[in-house]
């Protein structure tokens, strides 16, 4: 039999799945409506982001729940993927402005406010916002309960509980000690809801049914967490040509992390234990739950 290389298989894997969501995304962002375009101007820096990717994770793991469900991707979940990248996307602009977190590096370039203004990184992060909504409400291949419960699910996950609501703690943090169960709140909301989200637009895609939708959603709670504490250790022990963007912002802001909480070794065997109890959830999709299993190792062992 030949020998295959699991490293490199699933480098093959991600690196499949970041295609074919890109070739989703990158046309979607120019869609007009009817006489009405897109202003040349905003639409470039609309891309802009989209230029140097990230790591699409989100993206990926909607692929691989689907896959753990249905034994392949099916297509409805492409459009899925697409608009899990562009909510994250939209965050990541807002999270850098002066007003959040003042990130002048991105994704290994200058962020968005500084490639272009403030008010375009707004504008940009507002429209992406919508425009990820519109991806679902179009997506082909789905059928309508299907796209319901995409959208609920990413609109709850993005917005005043979710996503949006965990960056108001962030912010409010800044200065502030904070016990480790508020900590751990927070992180579920900022980052875990939209990774988890991803993981249940999979299942979703892929007319999962609900028990299996319930063990999707322990993983995607457990590996979510984990996503944000691993951010938390990279921003003490990563470097800035690495991750693309400034290594030190949390120690610089001081901001209550899980490494100021439990130091570094704390934190990594919290993001360990994490990984397993996400991985323990995994059982009953035998063989086809591969992917998500190397994507919790991956957002684990990552260096960036
Ligand atoms: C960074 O997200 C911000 C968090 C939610 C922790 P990623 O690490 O997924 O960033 P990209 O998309 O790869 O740039
Ligand atoms: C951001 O968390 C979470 C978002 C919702 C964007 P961070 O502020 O730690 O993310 P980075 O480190 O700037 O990517
Ligand atoms: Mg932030
Ligand atoms: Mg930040
Ligand atoms: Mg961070």
């Amino acid at each position: 039999m030949p020998k295959t290389d699991p490293d490199a298989d699933f480098d093959g894997y991600l690196a499949a799945c970041r295609t074919r969501c890109q070739a989703v995304l990158l046309p979607s962002l120019d869609a007009g409506h009817g006489e009405l375009r897109v202003p040349a101007g905003l639409l470039d820096a609309s891309r802009y982001p989209f230029e140097n990717t990230g790591k699409l994770v989100r993206p990926v793991l909607c692929y691989a729940a689907a896959e753990a469900v249905a034994g392949d991707i099916p297509p409805g979940a492409d459009h899925l993927a697409a608009a899990l990248e562009i909510i994250h996307t939209y965050s990541l602009i807002h999270d850098d402005l002066p007003a959040m977190d003042d990130d002048d590096l991105r994704r290994g370039r200058p962020s968005l406010h500084r490639a272009f203004d403030e008010a375009t990184a707004i504008l940009v992060g507002d429209g992406l916002q919508a425009r990820a909504f519109e991806l679902l409400a179009r997506a082909p291949d789905i059928s309508e309960n299907s796209r319901v419960a995409a959208i609920s699910t990413l609109a709850g996950a993005a917005g005043l509980a979710g996503m949006v609501g965990g960056q108001f703690v962030d912010i409010s943090a800044v200065g502030e000690t904070m016990d480790l169960e508020a900590l751990r709140e927070m992180h579920l909301c900022k980052t875990g809801a939209l990774i988890r989200a991803s993981v249940a637009l999979g299942g979703i895609a892929a007319g999962a049914t609900e028990q299996q939708l319930a063990r999707l959603d322990a993983y995607g709670r457990d590996i979510g967490l984990a996503f944000q504490v691993v951010d938390d250790i990279l921003d003490v022990t990563g470097d800035t040509q690495t991750l693309g963007k400034t290594q030190g912002k949390d120690a610089l802001a001081d901001k209550p992390t899980y490494v100021t909480l439990l130091g570094l070794d704390g934190a990594r065997a919290e993001a360990r234990q994490l990984m397993e109890s996400g991985l323990a959830q995994l059982a009953p999709f035998a063989a086809n739950a591969r992917r998500l299993e190397q994507l919790a190792r991956y957002i684990v062992h990552r260096d960036r």
